[in-house]
């Protein structure tokens, strides 16, 4: 199904996703990052944690027949839960702590299922010691975590809500997610995240962060990540509709600014344009 904010973007079924990343490991992208949107949405994000949930059996497809893709999850609970908030919602207050079990036990099927890495995106304060604690007793103790450490409540994820069809049903996400003003919030959500474990930190969105990008860099010198998200994407693609901009050029510059800035991973929806336009040199 074509997502109509994000042109060339598609929610895939798992046979459907598996040409796709066929297609995308042959042209040289080393990693997917995979997003589930479940049958059935309930109070407690059950498909989120089910054995067959539709990223476990993905994981299970593409692990089987592309063993050296990297497979990453992305572990929420907002397009699972039937009010589209990331944690447990009571009295319309997300409950932070109640949501970490749900958030581990997540990672924790994401692993069996054979995720080469879990990316937690919630914004729950704890979760990756939460996490980090259910791998290691299952003994999925080689399993790294990126964490979204750096995550800003940013307009930036309007298209990324249709595609995963994730928008709260009421009030946003300011409660968990960060405050675009504040840099040194942002820098110590980071140093908790490492300090609970996490292998990779990661900033989102990128372009109109890469101030972020740059100090998360030099302050701690982890493997960092960069996430260009949804609307960074769809701005070109509609600009470039309208032959106003050069789509290529102009996705190449911000990505390369991304790199300038320290991102060491980059997370992109154009990447399978970008490793087409890298072949093609
Ligand atoms: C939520 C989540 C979001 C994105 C990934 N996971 C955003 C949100 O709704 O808060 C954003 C991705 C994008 O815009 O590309 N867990
Ligand atoms: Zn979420």
């Amino acid at each position: 199904m074509p997502v109509n904010s994000m042109p060339g973007v598609f929610q895939l079924s798992p046979d459907e996703l598996l040409r796709e990343a066929t297609q995308a490991s042959r042209l040289g992208v080393a990693a997917v990052l995979l997003f589930g949107i479940p049958d059935r949405k309930d109070a407690r994000a059950s498909s989120a944690y089910a054995r067959n949930g539709v990223v476990q059996q993905a994981v299970r497809l593409l692990k089987k027949e592309l063993p050296h893709l990297i497979v990453i999850t992305d572990v929420c609970l907002c397009e699972y839960m039937e009010h589209g908030h990331c944690g447990i919602v009571q009295q319309g207050k997300v409950l932070n702590d109640p949501s970490l079990k749900l958030l581990a036990r997540t990672a924790a099927s994401h692993a069996e299922a054979g995720a080469n890495m879990v990316a937690p995106s919630d914004m729950m304060d704890g979760r990756v010691q939460a996490i980090r604690t259910e791998l290691d007793r299952l003994g999925f103790t080689d399993t790294p975590i990126m964490s979204y450490a750096a995550k800003f409540a940013s307009a930036y994820y309007g298209p990324f809500r249709d595609a995963a069809e994730s928008t709260p049903k009421f009030g946003d996400r300011r409660s968990y997610q960060m405050d675009a003003a504040n840099a040194n919030e942002a820098l110590r959500e980071v140093a908790q995240d490492i300090q609970e474990g996490a292998d990779i930190v990661m900033v989102k969105p990128a372009l109109a962060y890469l101030d972020i990008i740059h100090r998360v860099k030099t302050e701690f010198g982890y493997p960092t990540a960069a996430y260009s998200v949804s609307a960074e994407y769809s701005m070109v693609k509609a600009a470039a509709a309208k032959g106003w901009i050069d789509e290529r050029a102009v996705t190449m510059e911000s990505l390369l600014a991304m790199r300038r800035a320290g991102a060491d991973i980059l997370i992109s929806y154009a990447a399978m344009d970008v490793a087409r336009w890298l072949k093609e040199g």
